[in-house]
């Protein structure tokens, strides 16, 4: 099938990619001229393993092609998706205006029935808001449908060619048909529901998860003060196949493009419609509060840190990825540099990302154990497998004193012990 994807951020590229590879013929459009030049060479403006070979492979197989020309695009196309960004806005709600704007290029440029699709997140209500958008310069026949992505960064192009499941919300059977079409090949459940509920299904989703992730460091906070240890609660918890052992890991809390601006959001929805969503309210609250909980454990061991040197180990907000939005790392740092620490970050590829949102006097390292040469403490925020399989020894040579904070308890607090570490971990008994 035909299909015009536009916006090429994350959502939107890793779709498209997704959907060429199964075979159909995809065109990707954004405004962006450099972004589509450098696409049309192969080259990926984001880090995701696997997608540059994908991209490579399908513009190769003319599965694949990459445009700034909406209008041309989207003729033709049976499909067109909307896969711009939806930024946080005022009071927390998603700003539209990309969507609404590309929603009236749609309009202005159509020429036959196509489906549109909202892929991006937007508030509940938002398909109905598209077409009207279009509606105020395009005649004919149409649909809007709701059709969330679930794609975890790091792990995008797995998730797009073998998701938990497909989303559809539409109440036409034409636009129906077209989407079964469109996923035939994908082998996963297909949840075909109304546009509110897919709009929905998507923030739920992600809040849920948040307050996995949330209510398990409140666990974590009890463990410290209980001496239990959070990691056998959460495993012993996550047995039960009620609960499930995924997004039990207690720490710095969650960060990135995604969950800290849709939990926001939803709340935002909340609020609009006269309903105090309580359970989110917590959840938002315990995740900021989380973040800055190893600032209590550094200043108890470091009362006055003024001259002392940090290792800071990851700046990206998790493993996998580049991207440092509402990482831990940025407002750790600046905190740190605010105290008169001296500061050598390390991460093996989010330094780039991370410069402009951070202090001049910032060193950055590629190696962890020259970050933490000579240093007082190593602090421990993204949980990068470069870090896990350090060779402990060798770290305790190279440190000047041996304080470990591990925001992502990516180590047995027993044996750093053990090898005579002064180790902090979050809900962990030592
Ligand atoms: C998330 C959703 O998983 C995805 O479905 C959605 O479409 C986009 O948002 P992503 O932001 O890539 O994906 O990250 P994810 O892997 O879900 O992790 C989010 C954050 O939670 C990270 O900061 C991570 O460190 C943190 N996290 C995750 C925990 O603190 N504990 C856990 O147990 C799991």
């Amino acid at each position: 099938m035909k299909i015009a994807v536009i916006g090429t951020g994350y959502v939107g590229l890793v779709q498209g990619v997704g959907l060429a590879e199964k075979g159909h013929e995809v065109v990707c459009v954004d405004i962006d001229k450099e972004k589509i030049e450098k696409l049309k060479q192969g080259i990926s403006p984001i880090y995701e393993p696997g997608l540059d070979e994908l991209i490579e492979k399908n513009i190769k197989a003319k599965q694949l092609s990459f445009s700034t020309d909406l209008a041309s695009s989207i003729n033709g196309a049976k499909a067109i998706f909307i896969g711009v960004g939806t930024p946080q806005g005022e009071g927390g709600a998603a700003d539209l205006s990309y969507v609404y704007t590309v929603a009236r290029e749609i309009g202005e440029s159509m020429k036959e029935y196509s489906v549109i699709i909202n892929k991006s997140t937007v508030p509940v209500g938002s398909a109905k808001k598209v077409a009207d958008i279009i509606k105020e310069n395009y005649d004919n026949e149409f649909d809007v449908v709701s059709n969330p992505e679930f794609l975890r960064e790091g792990m995008a192009v797995s998730d797009v060619m073998n998701p938990d499941r497909v989303v559809i919300g539409t109440n036409s059977k034409t636009a129906k048909k077209i989407m079964e079409e469109i996923y035939k090949d994908f082998d996963c459940p297909k949840v075909f529901v109304t546009p509110e509920s897919a709009e929905l299904i998507k923030y739920a989703s992600n809040a849920f998860l948040a307050t996995k992730i949330s209510f398990i460091n409140e666990i974590a906070g009890i463990c410290e003060r209980v001496g239990a240890d959070v990691k056998e609660v959460s495993e012993g918890m996550g047995l039960d196949k009620r609960i499930g052992d995924k997004f039990l890991e207690a720490g710095l809390g969650y960060g990135g493009s995604c969950f800290p601006k849709d939990t926001r959001a939803l709340h935002q929805i909340a609020n609009l419609n006269n309903y105090e969503f309580k359970i989110l309210k917590s959840v938002i609250e315990v995740n900021n509060n989380q973040k800055r909980l190893i600032r209590e454990k550094i200043k108890k061991t470091f009362p006055d840190m003024r001259g002392k040197i940090f290792a800071v180990w990851g700046l990206a907000f998790k493993p996998d990825t580049d991207d440092v939005r509402e990482s831990p790392a940025i407002n750790l740092i600046r905190w740190l540099i605010g105290r008169g620490v001296k500061v050598r970050a390390c991460d093996p590829i989010a330094i780039e990302n991370a410069k402009s949102h951070l202090p001049h006097e910032v060193e950055y390292f590629d190696s962890p154990y020259d970050a933490a040469s000579g240093a007082d403490a190593v602090v421990v925020i993204t949980d990068w497998n470069h870090f896990k399989e350090i060779d402990k020894n060798l770290l305790k040579e190279v440190l000047g004193e041996h304080n470990i904070f591990d925001g992502r308890n990516i180590f047995d607090p027993r044996e750093m012990k053990e090898l005579g570490f002064n180790y902090h971990g979050i809900g962990r008994r030592v």
